[in-house]
């Protein structure tokens, strides 16, 4: 009986012992007593796989993050009502134990509207199609399974002791999802009610660690709102007692078939943070800080890339995004000397003139200081005299931080970290040369008109696909009678999008999209024949949206219609309220074509020149497995638009053949002056996504096999399997400090092409010597570098050789090269 008490006691224990209170003032997140300010990332579990999370984590400690965030994706976990789904990269539970073993917290953002340029903003499509519900408002029959997955997600949290509170990694919640931007007035009293039940029922699971709410200006006490954005340093809580905190700092931006590449600089990013938080911030998460990939049909939309590489400080492959990652690191570092300042002092600013000011962080019992010194003039540069403090030169659109408010430890335009450059390369023999066979979808009976079910209507897309599948079949017959003003005709077909491939009488006439998949009208001129006619029309999503007051109810598909035949003196037939037959997906996918376990079935033909260009067609191949441990990518150029499967394992829609515009690409980019996405875009007049990832989990040891389907037209035999390697790396350190050069991932250092101590001139892939430099600059980086996977070098002027000379304000710049070892 004794030994009984004493057990359960000390299981209560270590329950309630071991467990981390985690609470809040205006001024720290704090942490079993200690206040803190927290650096987190967001890194979305089912953009990566479990074989990249440890390394992903590990760089994300590494690059001075204490905590991760991430959304959890409803629609991944309950793909059917109620049969669940927690394996492999959707296993939330390990990533979060790997996030724990690692020493990093977890801030976990159910949603669970998440958003995230994902499919339907994470919510499963079935949602839609449940009688008498109505999302993201005060609406029964939503909030019931709301409810019942948050506390799914909720009790699996607690059982596996996850939270903070249990002694687990997870110190803050999210609810809903940026719901302020779009509650009013679209939703009205009923979105007001809604955000308070929200509340109420989150507060109601008893996680133990705080919730939060973004972009909820009126989230209900005790939820924190906190900031997304660019910049977020003018925010300010709707409670005195809330900490100042941003969910979403976009390190840059996501992509649409179509667009650009999307590119913020690490300068700017990096004055950001710093205005936050010199603005008394405590927390910031990058949005994202490794972006991935968006695999088989998770991208939302319309239109959005399968790459969803953010330009985050952690590449789509997990790679090293330098400098960004590097100048962020020691922007955390920086900061993190005044942690205790920050979080226990008070804060002063003054003003030099209209853009500079200083912000003085004082803590009244040890007497410590700590200032952020800013330049928010987006043109010129500032000198402020400090008095006995120093002057200090200050870039404009800059923050200097000052240790002790008289020493420079960091200014975000002055950038010290390394730049990597990476290179694609084709290096196994055996796949030089990709052999190819071919397979038509079978199209008989679509093109033929023969559906699966029929009505007098031209019904909505995903109301009926429940997005079982991109494509959804809408055949009609017309009888012409006789009748000759039906003969030349044209045939208009108004549909909600994404995409449309037309044929009548089983021959193809047109395709069309949308720009950004919007609406359109396809309209072609077709000749029928006298008697019956058969209409067959393809309708494809790309991506469901995710975004906006009620986008769940935009219509996709020809949904309504109308659908005209015109002829001779504009002589409309409508026949949208023709008998349709309908028929959802592809015969292929319901083969599984894709799957290699069942593509035997098959009739694979060799590739031929009929097979080149050729629409809704099934191409496949094999290919090695490339050596070593660099990221493999498909190189996709020459295809159309379509899905690629590794092994079985989709890879994610591609659409090479979708060049981005050629206008607005500029070889500068000034990190001055606030950021849009449409600031210093990259890839003008080239696909928008040519190279597609795929994770070396999907691959053998040894030989793959890799299917497509093409759905407009392409040629395989320019698609290529390479691997992504770090190149050239360059490097910039001023005297006093130490330049650092790594290559990662098993690369040395091979050769170092420049390096001049002096004062140097150009950039990255074109420096040159200055008016004087050190002659034996080089040989004396060679020696401390040659065969290194990293190495530092002290930037003094006796460590060149030039003894205890001072004022000289030198610098030393370095051009490598990174080689498999
Ligand atoms: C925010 C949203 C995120 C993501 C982001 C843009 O509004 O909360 O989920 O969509 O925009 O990348």
């Amino acid at each position: 009986m004794f030994k009984l008490q004493w057990l359960v006691a000390t299981l209560a224990c270590l329950t309630f012992c071991i467990g981390d209170n985690v609470s809040y003032d205006s001024n720290a997140i704090i942490i079993n007593g200690e206040r803190r300010i927290i650096f987190s990332g967001s890194i979305h579990y089912p953009r990566s796989t479990e074989a990249m999370w440890p390394d992903l984590i590990q760089k994300a400690k590494d690059g001075g993050l204490d905590a991760i965030e991430t959304y959890i994706f409803w629609d991944r976990h309950e793909p059917q009502r109620r049969k669940y789904d927690f394996s492999g990269r959707l296993d939330f539970i390990k990533f979060f134990q790997l996030i724990q073993d690692a020493g990093l917290y977890v801030v976990m953002r159910i949603g669970p509207y998440v958003c995230a340029e994902w499919n339907y903003g994470g919510f499963p499509v079935w949602l839609h199609n449940m009688p008498g519900i109505q999302l993201r408002t005060n609406n029964q029959v939503y909030k019931n399974e709301m409810q019942t997955f948050t506390t799914k997600i909720v009790n699996m949290c607690k059982q596996a002791n996850l939270f903070a509170s249990q002694g687990g990694p997870i110190i803050l919640a999210q609810i809903e999802n940026e719901y302020g931007n779009v509650m009013t007035p679209a939703y009205g009293d009923a979105g007001k009610a809604y955000i308070n039940w929200c509340a109420q029922m989150a507060e109601s699971l008893n996680i133990g660690v705080p919730w939060i709410m973004c972009q909820q200006s009126d989230a209900p006490q005790p939820i924190i709102n906190t900031c997304n954005g660019f910049y977020c340093d003018n925010f300010t809580p709707n409670n005195p007692k809330s900490p100042k905190m941003f969910t979403e700092n976009w390190v840059g931006w996501f992509k649409k078939w179509g667009d650009k590449d999307p590119y913020r600089t690490a300068e700017d990013v990096a004055f950001s943070v710093a205005r936050f938080f010199q603005s008394g911030g405590i927390f910031n998460n990058y949005y994202m800080y490794h972006g991935g990939t968006n695999f088989g049909r998770t991208s939302g939309g319309p239109f959005i890339t399968t790459s969803y590489d953010y330009n985050a400080p952690l590449d789509e492959y997990g790679n090293l995004n330098q400098p960004k990652w590097g100048h962020l690191k020691q922007l955390h570092a920086s900061i993190k000397l005044g942690e205790k300042i920050l979080t226990n002092g008070t804060r002063s600013d003054q003003n030099f003139g209209s853009s500079a000011t200083l912000t003085k962080f004082f803590n009244p019992t040890t007497g410590e200081r700590f200032c952020f010194l800013s330049n928010t003039d987006g043109k010129n540069d500032a000198t402020i005299d400090l008095q006995a403090d120093g002057k200090y030169f200050v870039p404009a659109w800059s923050v200097s931080i000052l240790d002790g408010c008289n020493k420079e430890v960091y200014n975000t335009a002055k950038v010290n970290s390394q730049t990597s450059m990476f290179v694609k390369e084709q290096n196994e023999k055996e796949n030089a040369q990709l052999s190819w066979a071919w397979a038509p979808e079978p199209m008989k009976d679509t093109l033929q008109g023969n559906g699966k079910f029929a009505a007098n209507l031209l019904l909505e897309q995903k109301r009926v696909t429940v997005d079982f599948s991109d494509y959804f079949w809408y055949m009609t017959s017309v009888d012409t009678n006789g009748t000759s003003s039906l003969q030349n005709v044209t045939l208009q077909v108004n549909t909600k999008g994404h995409v449309l491939h037309a044929f009548v009488n089983k021959r193809y006439i047109g395709s069309q999209w949308g720009s950004n998949g919007q609406s359109f009208v396809f309209e072609k001129p077709v000749l029928l024949k006298s008697g019956t006619n058969t209409i067959t029309l393809l309708s494809a999503t790309v991506g469901l949206k995710n975004y906006d007051a009620f986008y769940d109810m935009v219509p996709t598909g020809i949904d309504g219609g109308p659908i005209y035949l015109i002829g001779d003196g504009n002589v409309k037939t409508d026949l949208s309220s023709n008998l349709w037959s309908y028929k959802v997906g592809l015969n292929g996918e319901m083969k599984q074509i894709y799957n290699p376990m069942f593509s035997q079935r098959t009739n694979w033909i060799a590739l031929n020149q009929k097979s080149i260009g050729r629409r809704m067609t099934w191409y496949k191949t094999s290919f090695k497995t490339p050596g070593g441990i660099d990221p493999v990518v498909l190189d996709m150029q020459g295809m159309g638009k379509g899905q690629a499967w590794v092994n079985g394992q989709s890879i994610g829609r591609f659409w090479p053949s979708f060049i981005a515009g050629n206008d607005s690409c500029s070889a500068t980019c000034d990190y001055r002056g606030a950021y849009n996405p449409s600031k210093c875009v990259q890839n003008c007049g080239n696909p928008s996504q040519r190279w597609y990832h795929v994770p070396r989990s999907f691959l053998s040891s040894n030989t793959n096999t890799l299917i497509l389907f093409e759905e407009i037209g392409g040629n395989p035999q320019h698609v290529s399997v390479q691997t992504i390697t770090i190149g050239t790396i360059c490097a910039n350190a001023n005297e006093g400090s130490t330049l650092e050069l790594s290559c990662q991932g098993g690369h040395v250092i091979s050769e170092i092409q420049f390096a001049s101590y002096g004062n140097p001139e150009g950039k990255c892939g074109s420096f040159k010597q200055g008016s004087w430099d050190v002659t034996n600059s080089a040989l004396f980086v060679e020696k401390a570098c040659i065969g290194m996977e990293s190495c530092s070098i002290d930037v003094s002027a006796k460590s060149f050789g030039l003894g205890d000379a001072t004022n000289l304000s030198a610098r030393l710049v370095v051009q490598a090269l990174c080689a498999q070892n």
